[in-house]
Parts: structure tokens; C-alpha cells; sequence
């Protein structure tokens, strides 16, 4: 079968090289509502989703993913938003990996979907335990007790992305 959306799952690539101008909000806000539409178990909706394009934020995070990946490149690719998905500890609620993995490839596809670029970013989880990372949560104005889910980079991309990698062999099978 195909359709638009069947489509924009199977075209989705992830984008590494980004244009330097800023989105629009509106394009910003139409990605972050697609996450907030994500299924949460038991409808919990314990997640925080932080778009970030602050310069003096960003510099915090790119710092603090660059010594967990131990680079000196930007883990973010330069792109010029970052969008942070934080969720209640695992002692509060196991499930929020797998609701935020939900929330963030929900936002990665509905960029997709829009002409944009993304890319997810990982090490969130660690950043957001050190004390530095924790400042942060403060600052974003959550609950102190929230832990870092993952992240995804967001821009224009420099260019069209190209086609899916293939997919391995027998990756599903159907037992009827
Ligand atoms: C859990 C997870 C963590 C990832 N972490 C990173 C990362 O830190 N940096 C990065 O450049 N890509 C990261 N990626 C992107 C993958 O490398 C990418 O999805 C994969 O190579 C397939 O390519 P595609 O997204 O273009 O289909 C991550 C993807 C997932 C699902």
C-alpha cells in the first residue's frame, strides 16, 4: 500500500548538515505538537518536551553531550534548534524511555512531513543527571526530579535527504 504518510515514514532520513537560519514557529510548534500526540502508557503525559534555541542554552548542551561523547564537535550538528524530551524517573514510571522514544520519532517524521531535517541526539539520559545538567531542568522550570529522555537536532536541511538505507532480510515475519 502507499499513501503520504506510509511515505514520509519510509523517506524520513536522519540530517546531519543544517542551513543556519532559524525555523518559524509555526513550523517549530507544528513539530512539537506531533510529539505531544505520541500514545503515553496509561495516557500518563509525564513528559516534557523542551524546544531550545537560546544561544547561551545551546552552548550548555552541545558542552555538556561533547564531554559525555568525549568530542570537540558539536553533537547537534550546528543545527539551529534543539528540542529536549524529559520524562518522570523509572521509579515513578517505567515506561518513560519507551514514551519518549515515542515522542521524539513522532517528532523526527512530522519534521519529515514539513520539509525539515532532524536527527536524533543522544546522551541525554547522562547529561541531565550531572549537576550542571540539573541546573538546566531548573531553569526550563520542570520538576526537579525529571530525568533526560533523549534529544533531536531540528533545522533546514542542506540538502535532500537521501534514499532509506535498505532493510535487513526477514526483519519481520507474519505467523498466522
Ligand atoms: C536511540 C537512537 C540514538 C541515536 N543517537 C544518535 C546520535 O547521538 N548522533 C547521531 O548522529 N545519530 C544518532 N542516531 C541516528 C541513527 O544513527 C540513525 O537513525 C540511523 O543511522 C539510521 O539512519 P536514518 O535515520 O537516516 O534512517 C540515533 C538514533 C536512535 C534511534
Amino acid at each position: 500500500m502507499e499513501n503520504e504518510v506510509l511515505k514520509a515514514l519510509k523517506n524520513r532520513r536522519s540530517i546531519r548538515k543544517y542551513r543556519p537560519e532559524q525555523i518559524t514557529d509555526e513550523e517549530l510548534t507544528a513539530v512539537l505538537e506531533a510529539g505531544t500526540y505520541a500514545p503515553t502508557g496509561h495516557n500518563k503525559q509525564d513528559l516534557w518536551i523542551v524546544a531550545v534555541q537560546r544561544k547561551d542554552i545551546m552552548d550548555k548542551l552541545i558542552r555538556l553531550n561533547a564531554q559525555i561523547f568525549n568530542v570537540d564537535t558539536n553533537p547537534y550538528y550546528d543545527a539551529p534548534t534543539i528540542v529536549l524530551v524529559f520524562g518522570s524517573p523509572l521509579t515513578e514510571n517505567p515506561n518513560t524511555i519507551q514514551n519518549g522514544s515515542l515522542i521524539l520519532g513522532n517528532m523526527m517524521n512530522a519534521a519529515y512531513a514539513i520539509g525539515l531535517g532532524s536527527c536524533w541526539i543522544n546522551r541525554e539520559i547522562e547529561m541531565f543527571a550531572t549537576d550542571e545538567g540539573k541546573e538546566l531542568i531548573k531553569e526550563f522550570q520542570l520538576p526537579e526530579n525529571v530525568m533526560g529522555v533523549g534529544a533531536i537536532s531540528l533545522g533546514y536541511p542542506v540538502k535532500n535527504p537521501s534514499k532509506a538505507l535498505p532493510r535487513k532480510e526477514n526483519y519481520y515475519r507474519i505467523i498466522k
